[in-house]
């Protein structure tokens, strides 16, 4: 029998994210909006196209939660993107009550399931469906971190002149503009980072990955990214639902690890049937801890406005 994801949420990073998981045929998918009939307008559409993109996974689009019932994993988008001049951070007041109502209506129907969180911001919504929930910290996390590395790794790759598979890298922290690429950590089929480009290089990058969201939100004018984050999301749903256990930079709960207590933050987790099956403790420098901590502090800022 196939698995079964319920995408809540089919908005932009919903619905391209419900598409390429039926599409790779990881599952059925449920597609869920608050939106009359808009998702089961998205689903049939993404269903007919079962036969000419050769796939026969079933897709429902629905406005009730009953559809969902018995999910393996449910990954919740619902919420508002930001818009230009505005930070993430500024979401916290409308997306904590709607990612608190998902969670509870989820919860009912899919006691069992994972719950990968993508709403922002993110390592606060994240905490928000882990309290609201009551699952084990293993079942619940959220996607940034494989967003920032992809933005991260794009640029490396196209400023040195390389395939993008050559780039092996890691960006940790809170889903914000204190996010830490860790340099250090970055190579190229091997061989470090520094070996191919200048500081002053390697610098702008860093830079321009901590601002990737804003920069297409500048663009986009009425909206945030959705391709990139939708194949962040597909990423972890493939290596859970077929046990590969990649490591990857998720948020996750942290429990002592890396000095933090309390608190969802982007960290390389491993991610297999069992969810968060570990937490990668890897060695920082004295500058990479600090940045670490700047960024805690900016997480624990928005933490502490939610009012359970
Ligand atoms: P969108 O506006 O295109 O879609 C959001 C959808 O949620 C809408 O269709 C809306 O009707 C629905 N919705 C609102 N309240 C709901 C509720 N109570 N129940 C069910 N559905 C509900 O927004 P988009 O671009 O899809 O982004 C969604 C969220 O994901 C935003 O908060 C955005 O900031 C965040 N995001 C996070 C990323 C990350 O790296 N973690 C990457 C990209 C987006
Ligand atoms: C991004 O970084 C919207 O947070 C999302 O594009």
């Amino acid at each position: 029998m196939r698995k079964k994801v319920s995408v809540i949420g089919a908005g932009h990073v919903g619905e391209v994210t419900a598409f390429k998981i039926a599409e790779k045929e990881l599952a059925d998918v449920v597609l869920l909006d608050i939106i009359e009939d808009m998702p089961i307008g998205k689903g049939l559409d993404m269903l007919e196209g079962g036969p000419v993109g050769s796939y026969d996974s079933k897709i429902t689009g629905t406005n009730t939660y009953e559809d969902t019932a018995g999910s393996d994993i449910v990954v919740i988008t619902a919420g508002i993107p930001r818009k230009p001049g505005m930070s993430r951070d500024e979401l916290v007041g409308t997306n904590f009550g709607i990612v608190k109502n998902v969670t509870q209506n989820v919860v009912k129907h899919s006691p069992d399931c994972m719950l990968l969180i993508v709403c922002n911001p993110l390592d606060a919504m994240a905490y928000t469906a882990f309290k609201t929930s009551g699952f084990p910290k293993n079942r619940v996390f959220g996607m940034a971190g494989i967003l920032d590395t992809t933005r991260y790794r794009t640029f490396i790759a196209s400023e040195i002149g390389v395939s993008v598979d050559n780039i092996q890298a890691l960006v940790l922290g809170g889903h914000g503009d204190t996010m830490v690429p860790i340099v250090r950590y970055t190579t190229i089929s091997g061989i470090p980072l520094n070996h191919f480009l200048p500081q002053d290089k390697i610098d702008a990058i860093v830079e321009r990955t901590r601002k990737g969201g804003g920069e297409i939100v500048k663009y986009l004018k009425t909206g945030s990214a959705y391709y990139a984050p939708s194949l962040a999301v597909v990423e972890m749903v493939e290596s859970i639902i077929k046990d590969k256990k990649k490591i990857l930079p998720c948020a996750a709960y942290l429990e002592g690890e890396y000095g933090i207590n309390d608190l969802y933050f982007g960290v390389p987790v491993k991610l297999g049937t069992g969810g968060v099956e570990e937490i990668i403790t890897i060695d920082l420098n004295d500058d990479e801890k600090k940045a670490i901590t700047e960024s805690e502090a900016a997480v624990r800022i928005v933490i502490d406005l939610l009012k359970f």
